[in-house]
């Protein structure tokens, strides 16, 4: 990159972070406030972790003249989403002693705490530590948590193909020992060398880099939506290798033209684990080198792609990794949605797949879930994976073992809340926004289950209740819950006001359209009234409501242009 560019303030904050120590002691030693200093607020997210405030009571607290109320989110990596029963104790212990106690599943397959205060980080990094638990890289400009499709009895090759999350986890870790010193109590590094970078050398990412690993024909992990997408190819029951997708990534800013969601570009197939680890590592690399360093919106691999255009980005890549792409081999994704309840895999290993609402895992009067998936861990009979649609997997369960976890869920209320939430509640996500993050506009988990509770009798009126809908809700535009790349996305633009966007398709192969804007509920519950009658009526066969809409709404664009150019 020219010299000449003015970078943007973050990469200056990275540059003279000193490997991403950044002044975080001193910071933690501030007894006057609970935050952090700002630089050092950016340098904590590459350890993991948000400095937050408590956004309902900002009002209450600034009348008294009172700092906010800040608090921190720290999120684990766990490439693929694997959790061990020990680790989730642990993860319980940690989440009621420092934090709010709930513990959420993200849409990226790992958990994070919420409501830590500043003199909590450092118990919960080494109690985490102590379970073989970390938080490196989980947020900030760098590779995050590689995400890997969740459903062990889906394909019997899951083993294999979910090593590669790991692999690639560990392949694309930064080289600094700041984590170990800062929050371990390491002894500091003498010989600053062992930490050189080759990959991220000071600058780090332009912006945050996402992996995610699809096994066909589920595409659970919404492969398209990530900075590259690896889709593996199996053949004769082998695998032959993947496939890769660029450019995805569905942030956006309201108002501001230049920024759009995008899926993924596919650029061909590569079949060695040498060759695939080779790529993903060169791809890293021209994003590094290309990537926009002055305007953050613009940073992502996407703009980057679209600025070199797709040929020359994969040429780049293949200059620097000595060999070519092959043409991408034929994949085909059916579905997107979790597997709920119990099934068999082929080594005749049981697992459950729990519906956790919006990933909130807690205890509540009808179903006492936090407690049941405690109880299941003391057993050690079980391992745990988090899906990318917030679920929770209880895998790995013995014949002899099943009755015994069986009970376990149904004396806590497990089973009756999977079995009994609807169809379009276990095909919903939404993201966390109001009251932690400090960019949402409107509400998101905390609104979306009282917004299904309407939507639901809805379906029912037009007789699809057991229609399998994808509704996502985020509260910015932000995307954190890929609102885009659902088949009824909502995305929050003020207080109670959301974008409404149709049309995305079953299998997250297609971003759905903006059809309204600043839609408030009960505008939102009559548009989709009008919607699902519609679509009783009109739908061909056994078209999926996003197929429909998204082919309706193209019709109704027709009629508007040919209305307007008579
Ligand atoms: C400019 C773009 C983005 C920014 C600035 C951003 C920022 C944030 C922030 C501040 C949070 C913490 C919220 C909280 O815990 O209170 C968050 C959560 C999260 N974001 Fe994003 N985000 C962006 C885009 C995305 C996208 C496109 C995805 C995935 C497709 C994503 C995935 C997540 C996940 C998995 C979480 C964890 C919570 C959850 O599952 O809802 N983010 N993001
Ligand atoms: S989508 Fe927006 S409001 Fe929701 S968690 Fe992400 S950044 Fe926050």
């Amino acid at each position: 990159m020219s010299e000449k560019i003015k970078l943007s303030a973050i990469e200056k904050v990275k540059i003279e972070s000193d490997a991403l120590r950044g002044t975080i002691r001193q910071s933690l030693q501030d007894e006057i406030t609970g935050a952090i200093r700002e630089d050092d607020q950016a340098v904590i997210k590459f350890h993991g972790m948000y400095q937050q405030d408590d956004r309902d009571r900002r009002e209450e607290r600034a009348v008294k003249k009172l700092d906010r109320l800040y608090t921190f989110m720290i999120r684990l990596r766990l490439p693929g989403g694997l959790i061990t029963p020990d680790q989730w104790i642990a993860a319980h212990h940690v989440a009621g002693e420092n934090s709010t106690g709930v513990i959420k599943i993200t849409t990226r397959q790992t958990i994070q705490l919420h409501g830590l205060i500043k003199a909590k980080i450092k118990p919960t990094i080494k109690a985490f530590n102590e379970a073989h638990l970390d938080s490196i890289a989980t947020c900030g400009d760098i590779n995050r948590n590689v995400s890997c499709s969740s459903n062990p009895a889906e394909s019997p090759l899951h083993d294999k193909v979910f090593a590669y999350a790991n692999k690639i986890s560990m392949l694309l870790m930064p080289k600094t020992k700041a984590y170990y010193e800062i929050w371990l109590d390491e002894e500091q590094l003498v010989d600053k060398k062992a930490e050189e970078d080759p990959l991220y050398k000071d600058r780090y990412m332009p912006r945050k880099f996402k992996i995610g690993i699809a096994i066909p024909p589920n595409n659970d992990v919404d492969v398209f939506t990530n900075d590259i997408g690896l889709i593996a190819v199996i053949e004769n029951n082998e695998l032959k290798g993947f496939n890769f997708a660029i450019g995805g990534g569905l942030s956006t800013t309201h108002g501001n033209a230049d920024t759009y969601a995008r899926l993924g570009t596919v650029i061909g197939f590569v079949d060695t684990e040498e060759k695939v680890l080779k790529a993903v590592y060169e791809i890293l690399t021209v994003q590094r080198d290309f990537g926009n360093r002055s305007d953050r919106k613009l940073a992502r691999l996407k703009y980057t792609l679209d600025r070199l255009g797709v040929d020359q980005y994969r040429k780049e890549v293949e200059k620097r990794t000595g060999f070519e792409f092959e043409p991408a081999r034929p994949v085909k994704f059916i579905t997107r949605g979790d597997l709920y309840g119990w099934r068999i895999n082929d080594r005749g290993r049981w697992q459950y797949t729990v519906f956790v609402e919006n990933g909130r895992v807690v205890d509540d009067e009808k179903c006492a879930l936090k407690t049941a998936l405690l109880e299941i861990a003391k057993t050690k009979r079980t391992n745990f994976h988090f899906t990318s649609n917030q679920n929770i997997i209880i895998s790995d369960v013995a014949e002899k073992d099943k009755v015994a976890i069986n009970k376990i869920l149904i004396r806590f209320g497990v089973i009756e809340h999977t079995d009994g939430a609807s169809v379009i509640r276990k095909n919903s996500i939404a993201c966390v926004a109001l009251p932690t993050c400090p960019l949402a506009l409107a509400e998101g988990q905390r609104y979306m289950p009282a917004l299904l509770s309407k939507v639901e009798p809805l379906l029912q009126k037009h007789g699809l209740e057991n229609e399998h809908i994808v509704m996502r809700m985020t509260g910015c535009p932000n995307g954190c819950a890929r609102p885009y790349a659902a088949e009824i996305g909502l995305v929050g633009t003020a207080p109670g006001k959301y974008n409404l966007h149709l049309g995305g398709d079953h299998t997250g192969e297609r971003l759905n359209k903006l059809y309204k804007e600043n839609l408030e509920e009960s505008q939102i519950l009559s548009e989709l009234d009008e919607w699902f009658a519609s679509f009783t009526k009109e739908r061909n066969g056994d078209e999926s409501f996003g197929e429909y809409s998204w082919k309706k709404q193209i019709a109704l664009e027709g009629l508007k242009f040919i209305k307007n150019n008579i």
